[in-house]
């Protein structure tokens, strides 16, 4: 079998065993010395990362065909419409991660309507965190809260394929269009000059200027926080997908060439790209899986490069496999070690963590199943 094959069945193996302890609860957002336990003690629906493992069911369905993990993934819609209609931990824009994976995908893959119902409803109150003048969708947290008001973050540009996809669905043009203006404000300030992006930037809720930006989960707010550029090389390849605007394929580009310019010797990026071997910091391996993720879809679009990016997503998630994968590690339940959720803080250091997992097997099920459609 070769090394990416065996990849396949080893984290199919993870999975298995998590469908077993987790079913239809969640995992916490990253294991905790190398396990996850159920989140919060009992495995609610809360948070930004949930919809991660219904993600990973799907993928586990899409490598497989097996009905066991179809039926466990829909299974899942229940508690996100429950989630939506009761209002229950809403006020984020990372309602586009939860309902795209959770909702978008059954209603894609067997027109299960609740779900469908529940995608919609996401996408409405995702509308309602659009401020105006400035056009942006609020990251985080009431929009009357003085500390997060007018501020966005990188890590959008992955929630706006909802609004997209709403659009498509309703025919109703407002969801794209607010997804487009917000990718336009990114992409025009959250990119700096150098092809570096920042973590968050606020914009002044009265005027509608763009004021400054700052971290929250890098080094320092001029430095370069690798999941942010990972989230840009993703995120705006997938806005340039849903518009055909080519500025937003540039805009991806720069990230990624950025991005591919500040790696250590294996490929696998520290949390921030201003550092590099013997530095002595921890990798974020998520930032790694995430931006295979980006690069392939670069590597769909970008024409004469696109032999350059493909090659260099191979290069990483070859690296991911050989160095970052659980498959030697059978003590832990995450399909990748060696993530770092945010290190300012302290949380999720050097651990496995729910996203870093769903884009390490969306990488390994796009490495061996091309054909199949995206999930974004
Ligand atoms: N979207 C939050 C993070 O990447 O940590």
């Amino acid at each position: 079998m070769t090394p990416t094959g065996s990849a396949v069945t080893a984290a199919l193996r993870t999975i298995d065993a998590n469908l077993a302890e987790f079913g239809d609860r969640y995992p916490g957002d990253t294991t905790v010395d190398d396990r996850y336990r159920l989140r919060l003690g009992t495995g609610g629906n809360v948070g930004w990362t949930t919809s991660f493992w219904p993600g990973m069911l799907w993928l586990a369905h899409d490598l497989t065909g097996d009905e066991r993990y179809r039926r466990a993934a829909l299974g899942h819609v229940r508690s996100f419409a429950d989630r939506v209609e009761s209002g229950t931990d809403i006020d984020t824009h990372d309602l586009g991660f939860l309902y795209t994976l959770s909702c978008v995908l059954p209603w894609r893959s067997t027109g299960d309507r609740p779900a469908r119902r529940a995608a919609l409803a996401a996408a409405d109150h995702l509308l309602t965190r659009v401020l105006e003048p400035a056009g942006i969708i609020q990251a985080w947290g009431d929009m009357r809260d003085p500390r997060q008001q007018g501020r966005t973050i990188i890590d959008s540009l992955m929630n706006t394929p909802l609004l997209f996809w709403a659009s498509e669905t309703t025919g109703d043009p407002r969801y794209a269009a607010a997804a487009r203006r917000h990718t336009t404000q990114l992409r025009d300030h959250i990119l700096r000059p150098d092809g570096t992006t920042f973590h968050t930037f606020y914009w002044d809720p009265r005027t509608g200027e763009p004021v400054r930006g700052e971290t929250e989960q890098g080094n320092s707010d001029e430095s370069c926080w690798a999941r942010g550029q990972a989230w840009g090389i993703y995120g705006f390849a997938l806005n340039h997908r849903y518009t055909g605007d080519p500025s937003f394929l540039r805009a991806s580009r720069r990230c990624a060439d950025y991005f591919l310019a500040h790696l250590p010797a294996d490929g696998v990026a520290y949390w921030d790209l201003e550092f590099t071997d013997g530095s002595g910091e921890e990798r974020d391996s998520s930032a790694a899986a995430i931006a295979v993720g980006g690069l392939l879809e670069l590597a769909a679009l970008a024409g004469a490069e696109a032999d350059r990016y493909r090659a260099a997503a191979g290069r990483i998630l070859d690296s991911l496999i050989a160095g970052y994968a659980t498959a030697g590690h059978p003590s832990s339940n995450a399909l990748l070690r060696h993530g770092v959720y945010d290190k300012p803080k302290g949380i999720g250091v050097d651990e496995g963590t729910l996203w870093g997992d769903y884009f390490y097997l969306e990488a390994l099920t796009r490495a061996v199943r091309p054909d199949l459609p995206r999930h974004w």
